[in-house]
């Protein structure tokens, strides 16, 4: 993978916002083909510069629609000197097949990263797993709730394939269905609030080892938090301790923004 400083490991603990690797794709045909081994030498060096460092040193794992699914995890994790937890497997309810794998990943010790942007009503989606359904899925097969994240993908590109492979175009991932699936858990799934609420924010945190500064809303920690209605409205968006939406709208603006 690219670096700064010339090595993953020296990134991580040279640098304060490097906590870790990603995406680095695996069982996906636009990924550089690498090895078991060659994912096992750079997950021991994001483990070492975490150690050093005190940060996750966790890699976020891009899985693609290839056969081999998490096959490759599985094997580099089997002898427990790389502990699954070093690794975050993301977009996880692409297809079922990879979000049944991902299901025993988790139960194992593993983390399982929904996205929430993916959605099987899309065309080329057919076989994805609803995000809100995949969490209700993954609760009810037993993986533990805090083994359970939930991320968007926003703004990322999500290309479109014909059924030959070829590209015939670029969406962009969509932030907002974040929001709309935490709804969909709570009102469609019947999650309890207070666990829906820690697949978006408390487990990530703690995943990434960036609680309690993250995650949690405690003295000394980020002023991070939404303001909901009964009915799912969104109301007000606190970050950082500064009001960014105020009655459903923004009122902060970025650089580039009217
Ligand atoms: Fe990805």
């Amino acid at each position: 993978t690219p670096t700064i400083t010339g090595s993953v490991r020296k990134d991580i603990v040279m640098i304060d916002k490097i906590i870790g690797a990603g995406e680095i794709a695996m069982s996906d045909h636009r990924s550089g083909q690498p090895t078991a081994q060659d994912y096992r030498r750079l997950a021991a060096e994001t483990r070492v510069g975490g150690m050093i460092s005190g940060k996750a040193g966790i890699i976020n794992m891009h899985m693609g629609d290839g056969r081999n699914g998490l096959k490759y995890l599985f094997e580099i994790t089997e002898d427990g000197e790389i502990p699954k937890t070093q690794f975050l497997p993301t977009h996880v309810n692409r297809n079922k097949r990879l979000f049944a794998e991902s299901i025993e990943w988790a139960k194992q010790g593993g983390y399982m990263d929904i996205t929430s942007g993916i959605d099987p009503s899309h065309p080329g989606s057919e076989n994805a797993v609803k995000p809100s359904k995949a969490a209700k899925a993954a609760l009810d097969a037993g993986v533990p709730l805090s083994h359970i994240t939930m991320s968007s993908d926003g703004n990322g590109s999500m290309p479109v394939f014909d059924d030959a492979g070829n590209p015939i175009g670029v969406g962009v991932g969509d932030q907002h269905s974040m929001f709309t699936e935490f709804r969909d858990m709570v009102e469609e799934e019947d999650i309890a609030i207070d666990q829906a609420i820690q697949i978006l924010s408390t487990n990530v945190a703690k995943a990434l080892h960036i609680h309690p500064k993250k995650g949690i809303l405690a003295p000394q920690s980020d002023a991070d938090f939404i303001v909901i209605t009964d009915d799912f409205e969104l109301q007000r968006v606190w970050a950082r301790g500064q009001q960014m939406v105020e009655d459903g709208q923004a009122i902060v603006k970025g650089t580039f923004e009217a």
